[in-house]
């Protein structure tokens, strides 16, 4: 891996955002999500196993969630731990100020942290707190969300039982775009956006016909809030299915991992639509193919969030009836990379590669994985609804053996095999979810 330069990330801190300070010792400052003193007392943050006997429907939908994997995502641990080294320390809150609200605002995170030294409060990640201890927005992005400080729980049933163990308040931001946004809008310290659903859906018919996040990845089911509470219609999956499979703070059995692989199936399926579309050729010609793809989502661009991690990508082959491939694009190299410039076997040996993924330039113009490096942030997503048709040129041999079969997919993959390695997590790659989120054949008599 390439080493990276202090003078650089001194360049990214001048730009920083006016609310963000840096003093050596405490590392950057953001009085809301970054704060110099504890805003936050660890000892009044529950833990969501305190929530588990009376509410385990959503402690059990919470468990096999991203949410709870936030902290311990061994992806996320890998990247957190290079902006390490890379600033000494003094950075050290700013990516997890996301991902565990209490660690960082109670101080349990400081420079220098060790993923194993800290709390399991911490650990829990994006956990129940995070979203039932919120008061009020106080910003769209990079955890803008002001706690609590009255212990209560903050939900919107109609008329709450009572109970000892809490009380309740009424919160009529949590279902809304924005409270996602709080979180799931990040910009880094540059000011450079790095993943951006929310400001995607602001534009999008969803938005229009008032379609919220919470209506697409917390469906609603009848059920009750809590044990021995009286049954009620509405209430929201707590599972906020995404391309993920569920981590490891509770193996699910293989029964449980084949309920979240059926829900994630079905969210990729409303995803995305592909035809082609073949023109007409003679043998010693180029047979003209279009391809279009479609994001059918309303809600947010194909894909979202982090979209410089993910891999999106249409694929492409052209075969002859002898077998003879004539022409393929977005396939991988024998690594299981793309073959483009972070391909180890064939790098740049794909020109054609249609990818909708994000990737980041440096400021001397050279690609480089890391936000914190970057100065540019080339976005490639297909927005809500929209439709894009590339023209793909199949070069057709003189001796051509007819039919040419074609066939095309919009692909979709977790993470690249390339920065599994980078991080040294290769004990991952079997893990790597691929989907293919939509496909089209077709043949092609000359
Ligand atoms: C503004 C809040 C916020 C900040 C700051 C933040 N993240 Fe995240 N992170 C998120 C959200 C929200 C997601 C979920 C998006 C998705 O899965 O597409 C996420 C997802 C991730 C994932 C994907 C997890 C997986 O396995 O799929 C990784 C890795 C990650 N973040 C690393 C980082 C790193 C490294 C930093 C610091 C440079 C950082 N995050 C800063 C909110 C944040
Ligand atoms: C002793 C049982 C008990 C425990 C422990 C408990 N709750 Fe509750 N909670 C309830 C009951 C009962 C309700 C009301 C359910 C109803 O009216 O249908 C409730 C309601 C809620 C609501 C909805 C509030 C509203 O105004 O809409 C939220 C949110 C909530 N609890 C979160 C939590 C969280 C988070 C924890 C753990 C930190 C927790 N609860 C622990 C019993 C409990
Ligand atoms: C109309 C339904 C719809 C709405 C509204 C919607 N989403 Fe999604 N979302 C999807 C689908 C379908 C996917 C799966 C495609 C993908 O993973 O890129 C998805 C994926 C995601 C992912 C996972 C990305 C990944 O790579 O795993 C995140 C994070 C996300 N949405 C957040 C949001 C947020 C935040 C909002 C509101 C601002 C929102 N979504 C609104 C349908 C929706
Ligand atoms: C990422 C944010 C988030 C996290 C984490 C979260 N919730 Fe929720 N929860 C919500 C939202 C949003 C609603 C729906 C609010 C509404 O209907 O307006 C909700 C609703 C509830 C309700 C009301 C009944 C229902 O299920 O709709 C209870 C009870 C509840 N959550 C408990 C919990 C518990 C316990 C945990 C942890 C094990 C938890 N929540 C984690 C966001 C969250
Ligand atoms: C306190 C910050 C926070 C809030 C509030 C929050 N999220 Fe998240 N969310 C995260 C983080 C961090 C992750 C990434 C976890 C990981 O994969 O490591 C995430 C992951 C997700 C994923 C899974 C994406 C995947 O890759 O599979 C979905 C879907 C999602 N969030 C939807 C929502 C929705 C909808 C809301 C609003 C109701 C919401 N989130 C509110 C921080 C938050």
């Amino acid at each position: 891996m390439r080493r990276l330069l202090p003078v650089v990330l001194l360049a990214a801190c001048a730009t920083a955002e006016p609310t963000t300070t840096t003093t050596a010792a405490l590392g950057i400052v953001d009085p809301l999500s970054m704060p110099a003193k504890p805003t936050v007392a660890l000892d009044d943050v529950p833990s969501a196993e305190t929530c588990k006997d009376c509410h385990p429907n959503q402690f059990a939908e919470w468990t096999g969630s991203r949410h709870a994997q936030s902290m311990t995502d061994p992806v996320f641990q890998g990247l957190v731990g290079v902006r390490q080294g890379a600033f000494h320390g003094v950075q050290d809150k700013f990516c997890v100020q996301c991902h565990t609200i209490a660690g960082v605002r109670s101080q349990d995170v400081s420079p220098g942290f060790k993923f194993a030294d800290l709390k399991p409060k911490s650990m829990e990640g994006v956990t129940c707190w995070s979203c039932h201890g919120v008061q009020q927005i106080a910003r769209l992005h990079n955890a803008g969300l002001t706690m609590a400080k009255d212990g209560a729980m903050r939900g919107n049933l109609p008329q709450p039982q009572t109970t000892n163990a809490h009380g309740t308040a009424e919160a009529p931001f949590l279902k809304t775009p924005e409270f996602c946004g709080a979180c799931h809008e990040v910009v880094e310290l540059s000011g450079l956006p790095l993943e951006r659903p929310y400001s995607e859906w602001l534009t999008s018919p969803a938005a229009a016909k008032g379609q919220t996040c919470a209506d697409c990845h917390m469906p609603f089911y009848t059920g009750s809030a809590a044990e021995g509470a009286e049954p009620r219609v509405g209430l929201r999956s707590h599972r906020f299915v995404g391309l993920d499979p569920p981590g490891a703070r509770e193996a699910p059995s293989a029964e449980l991992r084949a309920v979240y692989a059926a829900q994630r199936d079905a969210l990729l399926a409303s995803a995305a639509d592909l035809t082609i579309a073949p023109g007409t050729a003679q043998p010693g010609e180029r047979l003209v193919v279009a391809v279009t793809v479609q994001n059918k989502i309303a809600g947010h661009s194909l894909p979202t969030g982090s979209t410089f991690i993910r891999q999106c990508w249409l694929e492409m082959r052209a075969v002859d009836a002898n077998g003879k491939v004539l022409y393929e694009t977005g396939t991988l190299d024998a690594n299981g990379d793309l073959r483009d410039r972070w391909s180890a076997l064939a790098p740049y040996a794909d020109a054609d590669l249609v990818s909708f993924s994000s990737g980041f330039i440096d400021p001397v113009g050279q690609p480089t994985l890391f936000p914190w490096l970057a100065a540019e942030h080339h976005r490639n997503q297909l927005r809500p609804g929209e439709q894009r048709t590339y023209s793909l040129f199949v070069p057709v041999p003189k001796d051509v053996a007819a039919p040419i079969q074609l066939t095309a997919r919009l692909r979709l993959r977790t993470y690249p095999p390339f920065l599994l390695k980078v991080l040294g997590l290769d004990a991952l790659l079997p893990d790597v979810i691929l989907a293919d989120l939509a496909t089209d054949a077709t043949a092609v008599n000359l």
